[in-house]
């Protein structure tokens, strides 16, 4: 719809149209350009200028001869006196407006366009805010992940190399004075004995299992394809629960991090589908293509209805889901979840492989 009327179309008109157009894209240099587009009717070289004070900067949109420039200064670069300049508000420096040469057309038309251009640019900038915000916030959110990790590893080297090994030597040693009170005092009641034995292999056992939950060392020894088999065939709880893992495609080394962040985030689907799913399958599939490792893990249990887990962007922010698109989010693969009430569901995530100087 346009609001020309019969004629060359008035400066009202013109701004209004304008206005439309950066409501459809606010992007600035974008609007500085069509700003530009509305002074240079007349000859010469129209300049326009938008100055706003930005985070503790004066930013500077400068346009002249179709060329958009952003400055940044921390000095309030002044209107220059042979310009048409409107102030945004009345400090000495202030942000501002200001277009040249100077015209009684432009005047009217910059009084209109001077609060429309200041809000855009207000705009932009909180969206920029916004963006780095955004944007420290996840590398902190991952490189806490990273640490968290790290952490584990060292934990476990120290359960299972150290804990371990000690306890191990300690069942071992029990045993020797077993054998040699079984030997010294043939009829002697060596129950208290073995009972300590076997709680310090049990003892093992734990240490052994709980080691392995917090690194899984099969990672690098084997690889991805054995470590998530081995994680599939662990699942025996509740014991209605079947659980089967397929590879489709021929497995290469996805790297160290990638192949960490899917163990994890399977491990993560594997322990909702166990806790809160009452399903009787589950399935991992494990599909290499060309350019992406794709894991799915697909249960066949009640489901549930993923909106009430929603941010305003349409995202899953529950602890559990969260932590998934932020691993998956750092090795720069993306993350699925499809379920509904009463009709399972999976989850996907995908990590593509880097790209080589040959590939
Ligand atoms: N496979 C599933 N089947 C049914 N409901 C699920 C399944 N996976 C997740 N949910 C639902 O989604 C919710 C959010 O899952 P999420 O993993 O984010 O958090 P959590 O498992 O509750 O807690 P955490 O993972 O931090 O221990 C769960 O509480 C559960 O209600
Ligand atoms: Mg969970």
């Amino acid at each position: 719809m346009s609001s020309t009327t019969a004629g060359s179309p008035t400066p009202l008109s013109r701004f209004a149209a304008f206005a439309r157009r950066t409501l459809r894209n606010p992007e600035m240099r974008a609007v500085m350009t069509d700003a530009l587009g509305l002074f240079g009717t007349g000859s010469g070289t129209v300049e326009l200028r938008l100055v706003h004070a930005a985070g503790g900067v004066w930013r500077e949109w400068h346009a002249a001869n179709d060329q958009v420039r952003e400055l940044s200064q921390t000095e309030w670069p002044a209107p220059s006196p042979a310009a048409l300049t409107v102030k945004f508000d009345d400090g000495e420096e202030s942000g501002f407006v200001s277009v040249s040469p100077v015209s009684s057309e432009a005047e009217g038309l910059l009084e209109l366009l001077a609060p429309q251009l200041g809000t855009v640019a207000m705009w932009n900038n909180a969206m920029r805010q916004n963006r780095k915000h955004r944007r420290s916030e996840t590398e902190l959110v991952q490189a806490a992940l990273r640490a968290r990790d790290d952490e584990r590893q060292r934990i476990t080297h120290e359960l299972h190399d150290d804990i371990g090994q000690t306890v191990a030597t300690l069942k071992l040693q029990l045993k020797v004075i077993e054998k040699r009170l079984r030997s010294e005092f043939a009829t002697a009641d060596l129950k208290d004995l073995d009972d300590a034995r076997e709680t310090a292999g049990q003892l093992l056992g734990r240490i052994r299992s709980l080691s392995h939950t917090l690194y899984p060392h099969v990672l690098d020894t084997l690889g991805l394809v054995p470590a998530l088999q081995e994680l599939s065939s662990q699942v025996s709880n509740p014991p209605e629960l079947r659980a089967r893992c397929r590879v489709h495609g021929e497995p290469r080394d996805i790297g160290r991090d990638e192949a960490v962040a899917l163990y994890r985030c399977c491990q993560e689907a594997i322990s909702n589908t166990i806790r809160h799913a009452a399903a009787t399958e589950l399935d991992l599939s494990i599909e290499y293509s060309a350019q992406t490792v794709r894991v799915a893990i697909e249960d066949n249990g009640k489901g549930f209805d993923p909106r009430q887990f929603y941010d305003t962007a349409g995202r899953l922010m529950s602890e559990g889901f969260w932590t998934i698109r932020q691993r998956m989010s750092a090795v720069g693969g993306s993350f699925r979840v499809g379920t509904s009430a009463g009709q399972g569901t999976s989850v996907e995530v995908i990590i593509p492989f880097k790209k080589t100087e040959a590939s």
